[in-house]
């Protein structure tokens, strides 16, 4: 067999890794915590090798996809979301690439809800209050009170995958919940959640009987106490919580964001923190990652009510780093490589598990 050779843009993962030069291929992997630069990348795609995995931090632009355009057989991102790679572009070279979808899914939905929970009851505001030595006495409301989560509605804008496991896991917290999405959310779905809910009261289970439903995007922002996001970004998509949609969100809400930071326009998420219009925010994605040292988001003033944290909602041991396809990004990512490049037939191309752009074969 060819020794292909490929090029990681990072340490995804040794165990997974170690596959490939099980396999004989020759594996390049940047040896630094810090992104290789777009011109090392180019160099190294232009050098001819047949793969590259990617992380979230890669623009794999149209330069880059030029360069492997006789040569790159294909792109492995180690990641769900792919905004960071030009999908015309790819196509255009016939360039395929894949994605890590489902093994994220649960450990990224499971950090919505803590993030959910920890800017609501100010997780943080108390563990700071007792580490700084400010904690003076036990007192019925001084010096904060939380939010309670129970009796309030959960919005869930955008139900994939990881919506939809974001939704099975509020329905431990005897909320609301209401779903918004670009196609209509499926049916069957909120039937089968609305059975759960319904069993919860029935049962003795719930004191309170608790309803799933769509709605549209305004009436969501409108009524909600929590808004998730979990939408890919794409045109669609960037700034959805814009000026206009953060007006509509009720000024006693919170606003979750382990999607993508541009579906959000921080500078006016900063404006709603600071008018009061929104009650706070957890945030584990940015416009600009990682964020920057002078982000308006840092004020210190918003500190007690916006949670800021490191794009981490997948990062779980097994979730990044299992060698397993079924249960690791890594594995997944390097299943998806070796499936591409070891492809039996052309009659397989599209078939194949995890690639996004199917078009690219030209099939
Ligand atoms: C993380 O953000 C991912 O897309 O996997």
């Amino acid at each position: 067999m060819t020794a292909f050779r490929v090029f990681a843009t990072c340490d995804i993962g040794s165990e997974a890794l170690d596959r490939l030069e099980q396999r004989g291929y020759q594996l390049e992997v940047h040896d630094s915590i810090t992104p290789p630069s777009k011109h090392l990348i180019i160099e190294k795609v232009a050098s001819g090798i047949d793969a590259l995995i990617t992380t979230v931090r890669d623009e794999i632009d149209e330069e880059v996809l030029r360069a492997g355009r006789e040569t790159l057989q294909v792109i492995a991102q180690d990641a769900v979301g792919f905004d960071n790679i030009d999908r015309e572009a790819a196509n255009r070279y016939g360039i395929p690439f894949t994605h890590t979808a489902d093994v994220l899914t649960d450990t990224t939905a499971e950090f919505a809800l803590f993030m959910l929970g920890c800017v609501s009851r100010k997780l943080y505001p108390s563990e700071k209050l007792v580490r700084e030595g400010n904690w003076e006495t036990w007192h019925p409301y001084h010096p904060m009170l939380g939010d309670e989560v129970h009796g309030k509605t959960v919005v869930i804008i955008g139900t994939g995958r990881i919506g939809r496991a974001f939704a099975v896991r509020c329905t431990g917290l005897e909320v609301n919940i209401l779903c918004c999405a670009r196609t209509a959310v499926d049916p069957e779905w909120l039937t089968r959640m609305q059975r759960i809910l319904t069993l919860q009261a029935d049962s003795g289970l719930t004191s309170l009987p608790c309803t799933i439903r769509e709605v549209s995007l305004r009436q969501a922002l409108e009524t909600g106490d929590y808004i998730s996001l979990h939408v890919p970004l794409n045109q669609d998509t960037h700034h959805l919580m814009d000026r206009k949609a953060l007006n509509l969100i009720k000024s006693t809400a919170f606003l979750i964001n382990t999607s993508r930071g541009a579906v959000v326009d921080e500078a006016a998420l900063v404006e709603a923190l600071k008018e009061n219009r929104i009650a706070g925010a957890a945030l584990d994605v940015f416009e600009q990652e990682p964020l920057p040292q002078n982000s308006p988001l840092r004020d210190p003033a918003l500190e007690d009510r916006l949670r800021l944290f490191h794009h981490f909602g997948s990062g779980g041991r097994q979730t990044r780093l299992s060698a397993d396809p079924e249960k690791g990004m890594a594995g997944r990512t390097v299943e998806g490589l070796i499936q591409v490049l070891e492809r039996k037939n052309d009659q397989e191309l599209t078939r194949i598990p995890y690639v996004v752009n199917k078009e690219a074969f030209g099939g």
